[in-house]
């Protein structure tokens, strides 16, 4: 079976049984293109090492409630954002949840232990990521969470702010928990977050990761923002020393970064426009991305299987969609790279085109 997730590039060649190229380039991840941000030394970090981390999770709680203008108390840290998923499903057992498709499929892996019900909702157009609101009043006043990834993933697409703002209207008036997840959040601009807004909510809960735009997945750092009550009902959950002092040291050197946060922005914006104009030229249908990441289609999409084994065999390893709802392997995501890993994509596909 092919992995639920990107950046497992061994594990699609062996599912597939293919034979593994001596170099690949693995688009099916979506962290950030440009060198780790931050010189290490690593006698520097033995303090951190060799004591338990601050059971707070500090620096880092302090940095985070600075970089965004809040207080500590509004802020629950989390080994990743997948463990903030985790702690969710403790308040979330038995209940029903509204989930929007196509979407990370880590909400429902980690609501379904907790014998959580599903309603799902899939948008109206992909390329769009337009959301069903008419179905989403209807079902939002049934439903004890929804979930919304936001900027999507797989699409990159940002849903416009007064939808998002009418979903947690209409979410309030039943006490329905908006969970938003902002993981990608960091590639459009804090001035679209909702993160200042969710602590004047009782039930609207905003995630976010340290791993994508910081380049740090196996660090394990992420954080959600809430209001106080509600950050509490989820931190009972969590474990002692949840949050590894190498991490929080790191993280809170990151958030200070400002000029990289910058470059990154500006480097995939302009990666992703020349990117965008040559699929189309592909004749392919491209979702309407602000990330580092984009999916698109191909103009024969029947042809959709072998294009995928074609760019295998040539180490260029794409994001199948065979589990994301509603694009079931008839969709690419490509995370963005520097323009060298580009142009090889750029050749594979040309290659592809004139076979
Ligand atoms: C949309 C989305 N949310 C959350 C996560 C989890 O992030 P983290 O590495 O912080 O656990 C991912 C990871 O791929 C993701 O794509």
């Amino acid at each position: 079976m092919l992995p639920n997730h990107g950046a497992n590039p061994q594990q699609v060649y062996e599912a597939m049984n293919l034979k593994e190229p001596d170099t690949l380039i693995d688009f099916s991840e979506n962290v950030n293109h440009l060198p780790f941000p931050l010189n290490l030394d690593i006698e520097k970090l033995l303090p951190v090492i060799t004591a338990y981390p601050h059971p707070d999770g500090e620096p880092f709680l302090s940095a985070v409630a600075a970089y965004h203008g809040i207080e500590k108390e509004e802020v629950l840290l989390g080994n990743g954002a997948a463990e903030i998923f985790a702690l969710l499903g403790n308040v979330l057992a038995n209940k029903r949840v509204l989930v929007v498709h196509p979407t990370f499929s880590e909400y429902e892996a980690t609501l379904a232990p907790h014998h959580v019900e599903f309603e799902r909702v899939l948008v109206e157009d992909i390329a769009t990521y337009q959301l069903p609101m008419k179905t989403l009043q209807k079902k939002i006043p049934y439903a004890s969470a929804i979930y919304l990834c936001t900027p999507n993933n797989p699409t990159g697409v940002l849903p416009p702010r007064e939808e998002i703002q009418q979903m947690i209207d209409w979410a309030q008036r039943t006490a329905t928990l908006v969970v938003l997840d902002e993981a990608f959040l960091d590639w459009i601009g804090e001035e679209h977050t909702f993160i200042t807004d969710a602590p004047n909510y009782d039930h609207v809960l905003v995630v976010r990761s340290m791993t994508k735009m910081y380049k740090m997945p196996g660090l394990r750092l992420g954080y959600a923002v809430g209001n106080a009550s509600l950050i509490r009902s989820l931190a009972r959950f969590a474990s002692h020393w949840h949050i590894n002092g190498v991490a929080s040291a790191l993280g809170a050197e990151m958030l200070k970064l400002h000029n990289y946060r910058e470059k990154s922005i500006r480097e995939v914006a302009v990666s992703r426009e020349t990117l965008r104009t040559f699929l189309e030229r592909q004749g392919c249908v491209v979702t309407n991305s602000q990330t580092n990441y984009m999916s698109f289609q191909l103009a024969e999409v029947e042809k959709s299987e072998a294009f995928y084994h074609f760019m295998l065999a040539r180490g260029l390893v794409l994001r199948h969609s065979k589990n994301f709802r509603g694009m079931d392997g008839s969709w690419f995501r490509i995370g963005i790279k520097a323009r060298p890993q580009m142009e090889a994509f750029e050749q594979g596909m040309i290659a592809w085109s004139q076979q």
